[in-house]
């Protein structure tokens, strides 16, 4: 098989309808699709990602009002950040129904829920009258796809269908709010900055820092990352110059190779960065190299999300965190 590319939200539709993976744009990133009521189609998701069973997925609606089908109590917060922030790219991590099989949320009594903001996708949503359980759609661990020929790079053999949509509009994941002890809590930096967060809801918790919790694998200490190792420019120490990429966020290093730096944004605008994030990682990727190294970028804005992932990122692969486990059960 050898996915095709196109613009046929009806062809999307159809596939999606019959249990098959359709990889979808967002603003964020792009997902790899499946109806999310449907378990065995589900499945195929943690399959052709070679992700574990323990890393719940998000689930896509079309309208707000969908929410109350799939979740059991909406909080005060809850309601605020959707009110404010959908479609866009923020997650809500709620109680969920029993309609939501227990594959897409790892067995977990809660389930993440975001509107996207696309048009196409938000067509094939309405379309469908259904959700779409959608994880990044790239293989587990690796950096998120942008553009629906990052997808056919890494995905195109194992699926059907990339719905074009063009390049992300925020390129980085969604910001995803939970509850932690009763308190509304950011627990993936994303495309929301937490500033926003707050300017709704008032001073909020961040925990991201649970790596060893498997209810949130987003926040595993080594994930988006490159194939070649990354560094902080800062904790380098003695490199060859000739044998490095360099993720900067707007200007060049001078005595350093042109091709072998990526700029995010030349006006220094952090929105930009994001944008053009993963796609400077994968063009440095692929280039013959040591390693790459990264400026460190604002803590403020989408700054704080960037530094996060370049953070996790620099982290070696544990063989603990990728191997999937062993018993889990397939017939969930
Ligand atoms: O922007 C996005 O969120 C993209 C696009 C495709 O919508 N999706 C995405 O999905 O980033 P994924 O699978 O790469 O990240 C999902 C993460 C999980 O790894 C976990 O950290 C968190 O969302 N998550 C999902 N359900 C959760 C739950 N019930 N409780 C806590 N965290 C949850
Ligand atoms: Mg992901």
């Amino acid at each position: 098989m050898s996915a095709e590319i196109g613009r046929e939200i009806q062809r999307a539709e159809q596939l999606l309808r019959h249990g098959e993976l359709v990889a979808i744009p967002t603003e964020t990133v792009y997902g790899l699709a499946a109806n999310a009521l449907d378990a065995k189609a589900v499945l195929k998701i943690f399959e052709v990602k070679n992700r574990p069973h323990f890393d719940p997925l998000i689930i896509h609606i079309g309208e707000a009002e969908m929410l109350n089908r799939y979740v059991t109590a909406v909080p005060r917060w809850a309601e605020d950040l959707s009110n404010e922030f959908w479609p866009g790219p923020l997650t809500l991590v709620l109680p969920k129904r029993d309609i939501i099989p227990d594959i897409a949320t790892s067995g977990l009594d809660t389930v993440g829920v975001r509107m996207p903001d696309h048009p196409i996708t938000r067509e094939l949503l309405k379309k469908l009258d259904l959700p779409l359980a959608a994880p990044s759609a790239n293989p587990f661990g690796y950096i998120s796809p942008t553009s629906a020929q990052h997808v056919f790079d890494q995905l195109g053999e194992a699926i059907p269908y990339i719905l074009d949509g063009g390049e992300c509009r925020v390129g980085l994941e969604s910001t995803i709010v939970g509850e932690v002890n009763g308190e509304p809590t950011v627990l993936r930096l994303g495309g929301v900055p937490v500033e926003a967060i707050e300017r709704v809801l008032g001073h909020v918790n961040v925990d991201t820092s649970s790596s060893s919790d498997p209810r949130n694998p987003g926040s595993l200490d080594q994930h988006y990352s490159p194939r070649l190792p990354l560094k902080f420019i800062d904790d380098a120490g003695e490199y060859e110059k000739e044998r490095v990429g360099v993720i900067a966020f707007s200007t060049l290093r001078e005595g350093l190779p042109i091709e072998h730096q990526a700029i995010l944004s030349r006006d220094g605008s952090l929105e930009e960065a994001a944008v053009n994030l993963f796609a400077g990682l994968r063009k440095l990727d692929k280039l013959d190299l040591d390693m790459i190294l990264a400026e460190r970028f604002p803590n403020e804005g989408l700054g704080r999300a960037i530094n996060d992932r370049l953070e996790r990122a620099s982290h070696k692969f544990s063989p603990q965190v990728v191997e999937v486990p062993s018993q889990t059960n397939e017939n969930e």
